[in-house]
């Protein structure tokens, strides 16, 4: 069959610059200004003058109230430069995600402006940063398929001065720029080994080091969860190896994705509603991927290896069965009780080969529960760890970037539910409460004594079901890569950043 490589997300169409001119004479297509509740203008001075005293009256005439999250569309009439005034709500106060969301919120709403200027309340580099790298993902389009091609706002000037924002900000949006992307993509263009040949391309321009094993050096490497789990599919697994390192580095970090570039169940398979949006149970893979070219691409002082656990989840002749019993690459056997709990059978044997670059901590990302969503809903992701201060640590770096996540714990008495009578573990537990954890605690078992550990459940958060809000749009979100990348610059030496 011959198949038709789509392109990805290899240009990002939105630039950013800062620049601290002032807001009234700044010549654009919109500006954006934040307002806290009242309405009361922030950050932006001198426009209400311009307006003749009369901006606060129209705003109240249009009923907005600088609300966290509403956005208010103005014509300038020639009072100031912009033709266009955009005044966007902060609420009763604002922290980083505030401004991230503000921005996010503005841009989004612009689409079909070419330029737009943002004159939020910043005092500091990181609100500046905050500003920009809101504005850039809420311009995030992903329109490959479409014939209407979007056009999202091309530049972004953020009304303010400090070195080294606009690029730090373009390449933490870039990186969730390429996972949204990979998200969004069928299946029917994103299989394991075309997910492999993206990370060798665009990981190789970012200057990491990739290796692939396909699924010969898979059987043969004794990987049994990737190849149980991709065995079905007529697209075989990989492993995808990211490596990063750099001489001053005190700490090694490893990263470890769930790649299913479609779960179907499998022959335990799902219902349709349940799997029509499947195509993101890669989206930890994803996360993974982004996080590493962008910690490269910042040169974070820091080693870091990252392994993409692909494989296609489908039914077929040679498929795996319930009852089946796999050998992991750990030496464990494992009985597959449900074709559906695939994840975790692929993470085994990714979480196992990490632990062989003697990390200083492993950290695995993964839609890997319903379950997930059921105890924490949409967008809070759950945090396990086999030590409470690495747990804290994903939660508060996950705080800083404006992920939800939220500590859970791996309780003892889980391990009980996966005793198998034929093997050393069972995949499932005979009953569903508390799927979430009893996923955890059967990863725990292939983390070797020794090693730090998390896992990060996103399965809500990776794929936004509803309707865009903030600088989150429908679809692929890029959970979580910002999270990592946040955590290896907890583990850089020095400044780090
Ligand atoms: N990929 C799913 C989990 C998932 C569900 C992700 C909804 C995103 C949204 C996973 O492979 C799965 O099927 N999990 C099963 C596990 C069960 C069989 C123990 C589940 O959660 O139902
Ligand atoms: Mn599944
Ligand atoms: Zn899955």
């Amino acid at each position: 069959m011959r198949r038709r490589k789509a392109s990805i997300a290899s240009v990002y169409v939105t630039t950013v610059r800062l620049n601290s001119a002032d807001p009234v004479s700044y010549d654009t297509d919109a500006l954006i200004v934040g307002f806290h509740s009242g309405p009361a203008a922030a950050g932006a001075e001198g426009l209400e003058e311009a307006f003749g005293g009369k901006l606060a009256a129209t705003l109240e005439a249009l009923g907005f109230k600088g609300k966290a999250g509403e956005v208010a569309k103005v014509p300038t009439f020639g009072s100031i430069a912009a033709p266009l005034l955009v005044a966007v709500g902060l609420g009763d106060s604002h922290d980083l995600e505030g401004l991230r969301r503000a921005a996010g919120s503005a841009v989004r709403s612009l689409e079909g402006t070419g330029r737009a200027a943002l004159a939020l309340p910043v005092a500091t580099a990181e609100e500046a940063e905050a500003v920009a790298l809101g504005g850039l993902l809420g311009a995030y389009t992903f329109d490959r398929y479409r014939a209407d091609k979007q056009s999202p706002i091309r530049s972004i000037d953020v009304l303010a001065s400090f070195d080294g924002v606009a690029e730090r900000a373009s390449v933490l949006a870039e990186a969730v720029a390429l996972v949204r992307d990979l998200v969004n993509t069928p299946p029917s263009d994103l299989w394991p080994a075309r997910f492999a040949e993206i990370a060798e391309e665009i990981g190789g321009k970012a200057g990491l080091q990739v290796e692939v094993l396909d699924e010969k050096q898979l059987k043969d490497g004794g990987y049994g969860g990737l190849i149980g789990v991709g065995q079905g599919s007529a697209n075989p697994p990989r492993l995808v190896r990211l490596s990063y390192t750099h001489p001053e580095a005190a700490k090694t970090l490893a990263f470890v994705g769930k790649g299913i570039t479609f779960d179907s169940g499998g022959l335990s398979i799902k219902p349709t509603s349940a799997m029509e949006w499947m195509k993101s149970d890669m989206g930890g893979a994803g996360a993974v991927f982004g996080a590493m070219v962008a910690i490269a691409r910042l040169g974070l002082k820091v080693n870091a290896v990252g392994y993409l656990c692909l494989a296609e989840n489908l039914p077929s002749g040679t498929a795996q069965r319930p009852s089946d019993v796999i050998h992991s690459y750990s030496g464990k056997t494992v009985e597959v009780l449900d074709t559906d709990a695939e994840g975790r059978l692929v993470l085994m044997d990714g979480i196992a080969r990490a632990a062989e670059d003697g990390p200083d901590l492993i950290v695995d990302v993964a839609t890997l529960t319903g379950a997930q969503i059921v105890a924490l809903g949409w967008r809070t992701a759950g945090v396990m760890a086999n030590d409470d201060e690495v747990r804290e640590l994903v939660v508060e770096a996950a705080a800083a970037a404006g992920e939800g996540a939220w500590g859970m714990p791996l309780p003892e008495e889980l391990r009980k539910g996966l005793d198998s009578p034929v093997a050393d573990i069972a995949n499932l537990q005979p009953e569903r409460w508390g799927s979430m954890l009893a996923a955890g605690v059967f990863l725990k078992e292939f983390v070797p004594d020794g090693v730090k550990w998390a896992h990060i459940d996103m399965a809500g958060p990776a794929f936004n079901k509803g309707e865009p809000y903030g600088y989150i749009p429908k679809g692929g979100t890029g959970a979580f890569v910002r999270t990592l990348i946040g955590l290896a610059e907890r583990h850089a030496s020095g400044a780090g950043k």
